[in-house]
């Protein structure tokens, strides 16, 4: 990554051909003493995981597939809000680099146009309730054509290139975003999380939107009002009343 800007985030880097999961590499780098700003970057994963125990689809060559070591000095209850300030910075980077119409589907979905462009993954380890380490998994579909996905996903995924209809510099972005998430990091961890909610919900495609979640008491359906000081999806139902969703995935209607 000739001309990185940062000072810490992508200064050790790891790259590979093909791996199982760059959140595995990660994790043994950890193991083995790497320190927080580490990048694995791979060509491939035949194993990339998604959220909620998803498998995800990262063809060779075609997209950026990343994960970064953090070793953020808060509490575990604090991962939220991690993962909201990765969607913002990634979302940030995207528009600086690329020419679409991009937006953040709660919690941290990039959407173009309804469609998934790119998803974050946090693994983390804790100990007495203090975070050790994070590793935040990033998956952009940054060159994938739409015979690149299995037919399945075709009407539920796009990739920049597809939307923007030029080949994206794949070393570019993940310079753009490194800078723009070491800068995001730094204001979170100086002045918490305020700034970065109101950031969030300027990108947001899911406020003041109709939607539908499963959550562990039941099927919540209802406005995506705003997102309060945790990182929580507040919703109000058509009772008038506010229920807040904590994690999961939710639909947009
Ligand atoms: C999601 O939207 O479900 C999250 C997808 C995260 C995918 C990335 S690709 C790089 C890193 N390695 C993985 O195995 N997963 C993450």
């Amino acid at each position: 990554l000739a001309g990185l800007r940062t000072k810490i985030l992508g200064q050790k880097l790891h790259v590979y051909g093909e791996v199982d999961s760059t959140q595995t590499i990660a994790h043994n780098l950890v193991a083995s003493g790497a320190p927080e700003g580490t990048l694995v970057l791979a060509e491939t994963q035949t194993a990339g995981r998604g959220r909620m125990g998803r498998k995800w689809h990262s063809p060779a060559g075609k997209g950026i597939w990343m994960s970064l070591v953090l070793t953020p000095r808060i509490p575990v209850y604090f991962m939220p809000q991690l993962t909201l300030l990765c969607a913002v910075a990634l979302c940030r980077s995207i528009q600086k680099v690329v020419q679409v119409d991009i937006g953040i589907k709660w919690p941290n979905d990039l959407l173009i146009g309804g469609k998934k462009v790119s998803g974050i993954l946090l693994e983390s380890s804790g100990e007495d309730e203090r975070l050790k380490y994070v590793i935040a998994g990033i998956g952009i579909s940054a060159n994938l054509k739409l015979e690149d996905y299995p037919a399945e996903l075709r009407s539920i995924a796009t990739s920049l290139a597809i939307e923007s209809g030029a080949d994206i510099v794949r070393e570019q972005l993940v310079q753009a975003f490194l800078l723009e998430f070491e800068e995001m990091y730094a204001l979170y961890l100086d002045k918490g999380f305020a700034p970065i909610r109101l950031l969030w919900e300027a990108l947001s495609v899911t406020l003041h939107r109709p939607i539908r979640t499963q959550t562990p008491t039941g099927i919540v359906e209802g406005i995506a009002e705003s997102l309060d000081d945790s990182g929580a999806l507040t919703v109000v139902i058509s009772s008038g009343e506010k229920v807040k969703i904590y994690s999961g995935d939710i639909e947009l209607k």
